[in-house]
């Protein structure tokens, strides 16, 4: 075997052990006759299983040959397991013939330039035209770079760097009750209460937190996938815990989840495509290689391809990218964004939403419930919940990418899609009494580039609840835009996060919470808050939820109350400068999450029953309320999660559809939005 003069495991686990000693009629000659739960659960073992040291790296003991080393650990089984695919594909079995001996070859003499690089393409071609970065891997697996922590010059021994360890070797946090922070704070009974549930949630793997589990509801005999770790759901958790200087939980999941993000590029059928990131996944223990005496842990992650719905969880990889942001604002280690696995990471997250499609808007284009609402909702298209995530994503990956050769052109990329997109969404998202009135009068089927109802909006279609429900003063983003339909529902997450991360112009921003403070009856009510107002009823609820029995009309996401709501509202209040408002919905929420048992999400208009289908001790509904709590305590914490206008993106040219010309480059145009909401 070529190779394997070149690969050496150091602190070999038995497990790693048991793999390198397999020869090319192992598990591996059978990998096509697998079937679809075993091949997931081959590939779930591959990505991620117990003794994770993240410590591999290169030694060059020649000028012109790397030795491809790694130190005892559940990243190394993308490597041994290359070491055989190798074996089994260069003797002829079937799928990826001969493109296994290359892998190691590529990633041998390519590692230094993975940290760089990131268009991958499985055979020769590159996925990304954009060519911001380049990666050829050969082969069909997936596989993760190496993380690289050293790289030696010579025979001298490679040391790891104490910074670069994951922390998953024992030193795990401490999620003790007394741990940093809390005990110098005076909790109440029901935050008490709220952390010991939330410490419950806690997932381990190989001994360390990586996670919380959804809901740990006791008497719930269905949880469906209510027990495994949400890369939405976790971010409130996150935040309770940095807040509360318990910082390790945080970054063994974004490391961990990193590792389970997709390698793959997307050619066979429902194969997730290259940079994404699961919806979830789940620490399994399953017998160590068949034998019953001996257990490991092993991450198995879900994509959508369990989903109810087949749902894809386009929002995960701008929740990581947020969520690693936060983490180095909060913790001061910044070291973390900076390891090469992660910079990559980031870039696979960030080609994959910057990647040509057909459409030619600035937002990105995605199908039905692909983010918190995660069924057939009508949200399909260009959600503003997505935007709002993608621009915060973006803004934030502009803040932590390393710039080099390698990423000056994604981050240049980056800086125009910022400027487009805020300026798309300021201009055509945004109503509010005068927009609604100039588009009530719009003229229709107009065909030229300099056309005032550029969508082709047909004036009938502005909902009569919203005549009336429109306050004097404020406004919001509306929930989509496609050809010839706005979708005028209100959705809180998309136009809370506008605010916190500046998508609206500062006066939109500011237009939103007066409008949330004048419908607050709509919209908070008797439980914070509203997922979207008003609800879809009858024949629209029959043909756009296509009959959802669970999302009937103020139910769940069809106009239901979800208190994790409160810790992104809390957020965008104390940005605003109007902490009290809400403290006001957090003392709504107080009154009743505890005596109910921590409910998901509320029904009914007022928000004042139990969700019919809710689950109770939903981790995010105790987390969203910690955080609230512990944001309104420390707002100068809060400003490190959100962001102020950036003038320098105004500055940026932007191609709008405009009126004259066909792509008319405006430097004004984005500045003038700021100017006219002044007056
Ligand atoms: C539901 C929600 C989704 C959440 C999941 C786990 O599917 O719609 O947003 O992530 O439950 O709590």
């Amino acid at each position: 075997m070529n190779s394997s003069s070149c690969i050496g495991i150091s602190t070999m686990k038995p497990y790693c052990r048991i793999l390198t000693s397999y020869n090319s009629s192992s598990i591996f000659s059978n990998f096509n006759n697998l079937s679809k739960s075993q091949t997931k659960q081959f590939n779930s073992r591959r990505f991620r299983s117990c003794g994770s040291q993240i410590t591999g790296y290169i030694g060059v003991i020649e000028s012109n040959r790397r030795c491809f080393i790694v130190s005892g650990s559940n990243w190394d089984q993308s490597r041994v397991f290359f070491n055989h695919v190798d074996k089994i594909w260069s003797s002829g079995s079937g799928r990826g013939r001969g493109r296994g001996s290359l892998v190691i070859s590529h990633v041998a003499s390519d590692l230094r330039n993975l940290s760089t690089t990131t268009s991958v393409d499985s055979t020769t071609n590159v996925v990304n035209e954009k060519g911001f970065e380049r990666i050829y891997i050969q082969g069909g697996l997936n596989l993760k770079p190496l993380v690289i922590e050293k790289v030696e010059d010579g025979h001298g021994l490679v040391q790891e760097e104490e910074s670069n360890r994951v922390g998953l070797d024992g030193s795990g946090v401490s999620i003790d009750d007394d741990s940093k922070g809390l005990g110098e704070r005076k909790v109440s009974e029901i935050e008490e209460e709220a952390w010991t549930l939330l410490r419950n949630a806690v997932v381990s793997y190989c001994g360390n937190p990586v996670g919380t589990v959804a809901a740990n509801d006791p008497v719930d005999k269905q949880p469906l996938n209510y027990d495994q770790v949400f890369i939405r759901d976790f971010v409130p958790s996150a935040l309770a815990f940095l807040l509360n200087g318990e910082e390790e939980i945080v970054k063994n999941f974004l490391l961990h989840t990193l590792q389970l993000q997709s390698w793959e590029k997307t050619v066979d059928c429902y194969s997730p495509g290259q940079g994404l990131m699961p919806a979830s996944f789940k620490v399994r223990t399953v017998p160590l290689d068949g034998n019953e005496e001996a257990f490991e842990d092993v991450l198995d992650p879900d994509f959508g391809e369990s989903a109810i719905g087949r749902v894809a969880p386009v929002d995960s990889g701008l929740w990581w990218i947020i969520l690693l942001r936060a983490y180095g604002k909060i913790t001061g280690d910044y070291a973390l964004q900076e390891r090469v696995d992660v910079q990559t990471g980031i870039r696979l997250i960030l080609n994959l939403c910057l990647a040509d499609g057909f459409d030619m808007f600035p937002t990105l284009l995605v199908t039905d419930g692909s983010c918190m609402i995660d069924r057939r909702m009508g949200i399909h298209g260009h959600p503003l919940e997505i935007q709002a995530l993608f621009y915060s994503a973006l803004r934030c990956s502009r803040e932590m990418l390393i710039i080099n050769d390698g990423t000056k052109n994604l981050v240049a990329a980056i800086n125009n899609r910022l400027s487009a997109l805020s300026f798309h969404i300021r201009e055509y998202y945004w109503v509010d009494m005068k927009k609604i009135n100039e588009i009530y009068r719009y003229k229709t089927e107009e065909y030229s580039m300099d056309a005032t109802n550029k969508f082709n909006i047909y004036p009938d279609q502005i909902p009569s609840w919203l005549v009336d429900w429109f306050p004097e003063e404020g406004g919001y983003l509306i929930g989509n835009l496609q050809p010839a339909h706005m979708d005028f529902r209100f959705f809180t997450l998309g136009n809370l996060w506008a605010i916190v991360s500046s998508l609206g112009t500062p006066q939109q921003n500011d237009g939103i919470l007066n409008l949330i403070e004048a419908k607050w009856d709509d919209l908070v009510a008797q439980m914070p808050l509203k997922i979207c107002y008003p609800a879809l009823e009858y024949e629209e609820w029959r043909i756009i939820t296509g009959s959802d029995p669970k999302n009937t009309p103020w139910s769940y996401h069809n106009g239901g109350s979800w208190p994790t709501l409160l810790w992104q509202f809390t957020l965008a209040c104390i940005k605003m400068g109007r902490p009290e408002l809400a403290q006001k919905a957090v003392s709504l929420a107080e009154k009743r999450l505890s005596a109910d048992q921590w409910p998901e999400y509320y029904d009914t208009r007022s928000g004042r029953f139990i969700g019919k289908q809710s689950r109770l001790f939903q981790t995010w509904t105790i987390a969203g309320f910690l955080a609230s709590k512990m944001l309104l305590e420390n707002p100068e914490k809060a400003s490190f999660l959100f962001w102020e206008e950036d003038y320098e993106l105004l500055e940026t040219c932007v191609c709008a559809l405009n009126k004259s010309g066909r792509k008319k480059c405006s430097r004004f145009a984005a500045r003038s939005q700021i100017l006219s909401n002044e007056k």
